[in-house]
């Protein structure tokens, strides 16, 4: 497809397998970029930090002015990075689009958008790339009906275009931390915005500068696609939004372009990506589990463990900012300290889920899960995420129950992106 999806290695260990840090009370670190910071992991305690009006997101503008803690912020306009009356006004407006009757109505046509590319894939035959044959088409067709971009004329997405903008989105947070030119709509919302990486690709100046321009064109295109919504709504996500967001007034601009931009870019991306770890753990690992996926509970409490225990990416947490000084677990976090919460250890904390990733896939997790985080930043694609996995599992273990790799997890090549990594492919036959 585009240059920049080369971009691939195949020598990193599948998501699954990823090391997190153990969970233990709080503790002062040291981030990749070199910023102190107090790491927090056990479960009990993440969810505290993350309900904690205290620990604040915004407040990390004053953090440094380079690396992996002043990228994330680096975007004041995204939902992500505003906190308190702002940000509650953004989400409630966001919120006001995506309400249960919406969703209950995008549910049928998600799920025939995911039968037909299953139906695709059986009639081309294996062999095949369960990436460009499944992964990838499912979300792309549910972003661009969602948000009204699958028809004719300007606003209509394809695939190369959507992905070219999405790689210069990911990419974004790193070239900020190389000083390489950046520019355009936030990315970091959909993907969970953690922002640790445990491996940061040095950009070179010519990608940097290519995805300069695919972001330039991202935000031309978006604002073009608000302001033809506000002259002629229809009933898709953007005309809901940009309803919401006039009639609630004192939403700026530039956080509504900020907004479509992530839901359609990211939102796509974290889907495929979350589709294409969840396919290389079931099929490398788990062969004996996947005809069991043909039952609809246990494709529902599959999908729900996947979205659990497999990270999204590299990133180690995300991080926040205390206003005040906190207790939490033991330990005092001072006032103006850096907090970074590591959602993959307390998802894996053995005094709250005791049996781990390699238990029966069919059973409940033992507790809620953090892997969309929690208060008043909880993912607001949660819903769309475990509907899409879930019916994705589903339909292909019921259509291929005899589904296989053809090659070892270990040669697979890996799509990276700032905050996501994924397969580039992932080869099968049946
Ligand atoms: C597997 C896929 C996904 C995962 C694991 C994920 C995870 C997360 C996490 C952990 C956060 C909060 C980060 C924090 O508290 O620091 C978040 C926020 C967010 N997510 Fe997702 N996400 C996924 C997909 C999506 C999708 C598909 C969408 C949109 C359609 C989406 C939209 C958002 C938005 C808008 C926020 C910011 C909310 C706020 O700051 O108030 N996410 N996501």
């Amino acid at each position: 497809m585009e240059s920049a999806a080369a971009d691939t290695r195949t020598t990193l260990p599948p998501l699954h397998r990823l090391p997190v840090s153990p969970a233990r009370p709080p503790h002062p670190t040291t981030l990749p970029d070199g910023t102190p910071a107090w790491l927090v992991t056990r479960y009990h305690d993440v969810r505290q930090v993350l309900g904690d009006p205290r620990i604040t997101r915004a407040d990390l503008h004053d953090v440094g002015t380079a690396g992996a803690t002043a990228d994330v912020a680096a975007n004041p306009a995204s939902l992500f990075n505003q906190d308190g009356p702002a940000h509650r006004r953004l989400r409630g407006t966001v919120q006001r689009a995506f309400t249960p009757r919406a969703i209950a109505g995008w549910q049928p046509w998600v799920a025939a958008a995911v039968q037909q590319s299953v139906d695709a894939l059986v009639a081309a035959g294996p062999p095949a790339d369960l990436v460009a044959a499944f992964a990838r088409p499912v979300p792309f067709a549910v972003t661009t009906r969602l948000m009204g971009l699958d028809g004719d004329g300007p606003d209509s997405l394809d695939e190369a275009r959507l992905h070219r903008w999405t790689l210069a989105l990911l990419a974004q947070g790193e070239e900020a931390a190389a000083g390489e030119p950046t520019g355009g709509p936030a990315a970091g919302e959909a993907a969970g915005g953690q922002a640790i990486g445990r491996q940061a690709a040095e950009p070179a100046a010519e990608q940097a500068a290519d995805h300069a321009e695919a972001l330039a064109e991202y935000a031309a295109f978006t604002a073009e696609l608000i302001a033809r919504r506000r002259r002629e709504p229809g009933d898709d996500l953007v005309s809901r939004l940009v309803r919401a967001a006039d009639q609630d007034g004192g939403i700026p601009e530039e956080s509504l372009v900020h907004l479509v931009a992530g839901l359609t870019a990211s939102g796509n991306e974290s889907v495929a990506g979350a589709l294409g770890n969840a396919l290389v753990y079931l099929l490398g690992e788990r062969a004996d589990h996947w005809p069991r996926l043909a039952d609809p509970d246990t494709a529902e409490r599959t999908a729900e463990r996947l979205l659990h225990f497999i990270p999204l990416g590299d990133d180690e947490a995300t991080i926040r900012r205390a206003t005040a000084a906190i207790e939490l677990g033991g330990a005092t976090i001072p006032a103006d300290a850096v907090v970074a919460i590591s959602l993959g250890s307390a998802n894996r904390d053995p005094e709250v889920y005791p049996d781990g990733l390699d238990a029966d896939l069919g059973l409940p997790l033992a507790a809620p899960t953090l892997a969309f985080s929690a208060g008043p930043h909880y993912c607001i694609g949660a819903w769309r995420v475990r509907l899409e996995m879930r019916e994705s599992l589903q339909r292909l273990a019921t259509a291929l129950p005899g589904l296989r790799l053809t090659s070892p997890v270990a040669d697979l090549a890996w799509q990276l992106g700032g905050t996501t990594r994924s397969p580039a492919r992932i080869p099968v036959t049946w």
